[in-house]
């Protein structure tokens, strides 16, 4: 595998490559990210992956700095994957100067959710996406279906500019007890990381609910909530959502079978998850 951190000599390396399929991360790989890799290899070849942590998607008093590097141990993975080429460019490669451009989704898509609690989290996704496929170049690109927003916005943002980039949907990574599994597990203590599946458990119990013709939407977002709370985690959202456009559904919509997700973050302890269920 070829390391590579400068843009123009990843560039060089891939010049004439039609098919390549790329792999984005914020490295601090685990088996999500390597089913990613899995994924792109059947799409496309070589595959090409980036380890970059985005400064633009934090917040203020988010875990920029504490965000876990890992690289060696990420290296050694993607090399066992047959990962063709890391792109790992430092800030001062991929931001040379301030990047004063930004890339802005539309509000509707992108104040919600994630948006409303994490504000320019998703100009921050989508500045440093559209900066990696200009310097990558690839075919199609790989994102997972955990960070179900984040795919969305940047499928709608591929087809709005033309990228001749598709978006593939990778299904959630899930360990044996239904946690999804995140770079921010790893600041779970043992008892939270014994708590952490209830998330999933949640919103199990609510799709399955929709699914047997409770469409009282706003009281079973209300109960899942007081559920989490009783439990001991402070939840940010739990939202029933249309999948098209991740509005909330109209009576109309739900009389219709209009097709759901539901989409959960909560705070245990210091560490923040996200989940979400296709219902
Ligand atoms: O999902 C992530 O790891 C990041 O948001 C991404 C897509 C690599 C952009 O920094």
């Amino acid at each position: 595998m070829k390391i590579i951190s400068s843009i123009d000599e990843l560039r060089d390396q891939l010049r004439g490559q039609l098919r390549t399929a790329f792999v984005p991360t914020m490295g601090n790989l685990h088996e999500g990210h390597l089913s990613l890799m899995r994924l792109a290899r059947k799409h496309g070849d070589p595959v090409v992956a980036s380890i970059f942590v985005n400064r633009l998607q934090f917040g203020p008093n988010e875990d920029f700095d504490k965000y876990p590097r890992t690289f060696q141990a990420d290296v050694e993975k993607l090399e066992k994957e047959g990962v063709y080429v890391l792109f790992a460019p430092t800030e001062k490669d991929l931001y040379p100067e301030p990047q004063e451009f930004r890339v802005r989704p539309p509000d509707d898509l992108g104040n919600t959710l994630e948006g409303e609690f994490r504000p320019g989290f998703f100009a921050g996704v989508t500045t440093v996406v559209v900066k990696l496929f200009s310097c990558v170049g690839p075919r199609v690109a790989v994102f997972g279906k955990k960070d179900y927003q984040q795919l969305m916005i940047v499928r709608n943002m591929s087809r709005q500019f033309a990228l001749p980039t598709e978006i593939i949907a990778a299904e959630t990574y899930r360990a044996e007890d239904g946690l999804a599994l995140s770079s921010r597990n790893m600041y779970l203590s043992a008892e939270e990381r014994a708590e952490a599946p209830a998330l999933f458990r949640t919103l199990n119990e609510v799709a399955n609910e929709v699914r047997s013709g409770q469409l009282d939407i706003f009281n079973l977002e209300k109960k899942a909530m007081t559920k989490l709370v009783e439990r001991g985690w402070k939840p940010d959202y739990i939202s029933i959502r249309k999948r098209v456009d991740l509005q909330p559904p109209s009576a109309g919509d739900l009389a219709q079978g209009e097709p759901l997700v539901v989409l959960a973050a909560a705070k245990l302890g210091v560490t923040r998850l996200i989940d979400n269920l296709e219902i």
